[in-house]
């Protein structure tokens, strides 16, 4: 009884939040209730953020009118800012999310999805633009107009990043064409895309480039982390097709040996071999190490692991950065979460926060925390000492078993700690759900481009580390050991154009989360802990007129307890004439069985039921914190 109406109460306050209810103070019993309201938010934001992303490919994506297949729009902004192009870093990072998603989904949606975008970036490798062609260097073109063509106005290129990051979302990818039997699409549509990538990155990594943020040129710790990444599983993939890629074996020490010098003993500094007067705190080293994460490695400092001692004192250093200039940070103290923009010294709209960068310190903390339990300890050394007396003041060196009690007092602070990050996005968030770009470092309104496609990016990646849902191993373990001596080298080629893209018809389809395909690319499936509740995605093929809005309504809370007012909507923005689809994701306790129908609501307010009988659904209950429901309208 108790503890029910706490929960109401509790998610009332979650509610008002929501809607923006800025300055009601909270009782303090509830000032500790983090979790409950950052597990609901996630559970509301999750289908918004996966809609957002859908809704700004193109071609039949919502807010992308114009844009080729498969062709990710930044944002649907086109002034202050411009941001209707398609970026390869941005495209990459989201596709990487959206592959993911799909190898612990299955839907069908996504995977045709990811076979246009594949296609469109075997094209747009062809497009001469201003950085060159496709064997001289156009591979590192950082944009292009939303219709394939080039862009050739001003702007801070080449940008290194991006074929590296295009690489590793295809070569994820691949690794479940493989595991399901569809080897030779990955030898013949995507090998060859992805060889040119890793190409050029073997070719150009030791040269100097725009970094991320497009305004330094010299050597960025992101790019350099996320091409060594690449080189080391395009190997490995090669290797599995058949094929190899000597100049990968070749370069990728090198580029990890050169990584070693964005250390300055205490922090990394995001941007060397440029005198730009910054300190080089920077959300770029988060996000690198982040985007290198590996699942089945040790926490190490060579490789910039989000669980090793170098990291974590970087975490520090650079969420500290923004304590003190940013307004909505003011008064709150180290080892409590704040709003984190790009670097200390940004003055982009003034230098504020933004979404994504906030995300990635908590999606750090997440990684991490899988590496600990994973490994089984946590070994505290001088470099990470600063970073764990933050969160837990009596910490101090030394290594500790996750059987001891100082081991269960470390993982809790550090999810605390991770999950302010997520409270923080979180209360910058309007009730619409919309990530833009940044949020305002005075009031933390929303700034900058809207509906940022990273953003929402982000917000997917950051659930997925929460809910231990690993992406596959990219092969850290063997390849984290550091040259003696480094030197800087290049190896040339080969390029070809990259024309095949006869997809074939791949069986199975949504409704099959085949658990065999999860299981053989996801690290986790055999370590993984049982989902306390799943997303589980509502796919409902119907056929409706303008005007006509589908939703789900059934027997559990969730659903609405039958009551048509109540209704979950789904979202039309994968709607086509051949595929009328219409979805949502909804969180829901494991092991619950329910009954639900669908059904359509007209203008005029009055609703449309299926027929019956009632449908009936149990949530799975395992390690999978997904699955996928399939319907067509009766
Ligand atoms: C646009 C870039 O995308 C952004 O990163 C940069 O800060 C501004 N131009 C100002 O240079
Ligand atoms: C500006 C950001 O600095 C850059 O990283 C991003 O690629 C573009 N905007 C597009 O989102």
């Amino acid at each position: 009884m108790f503890i029910n109406s706490f929960v109401a109460t509790a998610s009332l306050i979650a509610g008002l939040f929501a809607n923006g209810g800025v300055g009601i103070s909270i009782p303090t019993e509830f000032k500790n209730e983090k979790r409950a309201t950052v597990d609901s938010w996630i559970a509301t934001e999750n289908p918004i953020a996966l809609a957002g992303v859908l809704a700004n490919i193109g071609s039949t994506g919502l807010k992308a009118a114009g844009a080729s297949s498969g062709i990710v729009i930044a944002s649907p902004s086109t002034s202050n800012p411009d941001y209707f192009y398609t970026w390869t870093r941005d495209s990459a990072l989201t596709f990487k999310a959206l592959v993911d998603q799909f190898i612990a989904t299955g839907s069908s949606t996504l995977q045709t999805e990811i076979d246009n975008y594949i296609s469109a970036q075997a094209y747009l490798q062809t497009v001469s633009n201003p950085s060159g062609g496709l064997s001289s260097g156009g591979l590192g073109e950082p944009k292009f107009n939303t219709d394939m063509t080039a862009f050739t106005g001003a702007w801070g290129r080449p940008q290194r990043d991006g074929p590296a990051l295009r690489a590793t979302a295809m070569i994820a990818y691949s690794r479940w064409l493989i595991a399901n039997g569809y080897t030779s699409t990955a030898t013949n549509v995507v090998w060859p895309v992805i060889s040119n990538d890793l190409s050029y990155v073997t070719q150009y990594w030791n040269q100097t480039g725009f970094d991320l943020w497009e305004e330094v040129d010299g050597s960025s710790f992101f790019t350099i982390a996320v091409q060594h990444r690449a080189l080391v599983e395009g190997n490995t993939l090669a290797i599995s097709l058949g094929k190899s890629c000597s100049n990968c074996v070749s370069q990728a020490p090198q580029l990890l040996c050169f990584l070693q010098s964005f250390w300055s003993g205490s922090y990394i500094i995001s941007n060397i071999n440029v005198n730009n007067g910054r300190t080089g705190k920077d959300a770029n080293s988060i996000l690198g190490s982040i985007h290198t994460f590996d699942p089945a490695a040790g926490c190490d400092d060579s490789t910039f692991q989000p669980c090793s001692p170098r990291m974590l004192a970087n975490h520090k250093v650079v969420t500290d950065s923004f304590r003190s200039i940013y307004t909505i940070n003011s008064g709150i103290a180290e080892g409590t979460a704040v709003a984190v923009g790009r670097y200390p010294e940004d003055s982009y709209y003034n230098g504020n926060p933004w979404y994504l960068n906030t995300l990635a310190a908590a999606e750090q903390l997440y990684d991490a925390l899988y590496q600990y339990n994973t490994l089984g300890s946590i070994t505290i050394t001088s470099t990470s000492l600063a970073f764990w007396k933050d969160i837990y003041s009596s910490a101090a060196t030394g290594t500790y078993a996750s059987s001891s009690s100082t081991f269960t007092a470390l993982t809790s602070a550090l999810k605390t700690y991770a999950d302010g990050y997520v409270a923080v996005v979180e209360k910058y968030t309007p009730s619409s759900g919309a990530l833009s770009e940044q949020f305002s470092k005075s009031d933390g309104t929303p700034l900058s481009a809207t509906d940022l496609t990273w953003s929402y990016a982000a917000f997917l990646t950051m659930v997925a580390a929460r809910n231990n849902v690993m992406p596959a191993s990219w092969g850290e373990p063997s390849a984290m050991s550091v040259p003696s001596v480094c030197s800087s080298a290049s190896a040339i080629g080969p390029y070809s154009t990259a024309t095949n893209t006869a997809w074939p018809t791949f069986s199975g389809g949504s409704s099959a989360p085949s658990t065999a395909s999860g299981s053989t690319t996801s690290t986790t499936a055999t370590s993984c802990a049982t989902a306390a509740a799943v997303a589980v995605t509502f796919d409902e093929l119907v056929t409706t007129t303008y005007g006509e809005n589908v939703f789900i309504v059934g027997s559990i809370s969730q659903l609405g307890n039958w009551d048509t007012g109540s209704a979950v909507a789904l979202s039309a923005s994968s709607y086509t004439a051949s595929n009328p689809l219409w979805y949502v994701t909804i969180s829901l306790p494991a092991g619950t069985t329910f009954q639900y129908k669908y059904i359509k609501k007209e203008t005029s307010g009055s609703v449309v039921w299926e027929s019956d009988p009632n449908r009936s659904y149990t949530v799975p209950s395992g390690c999978a914190t997904t699955a996928t429901e399939s319907d067509s309208w009766r």
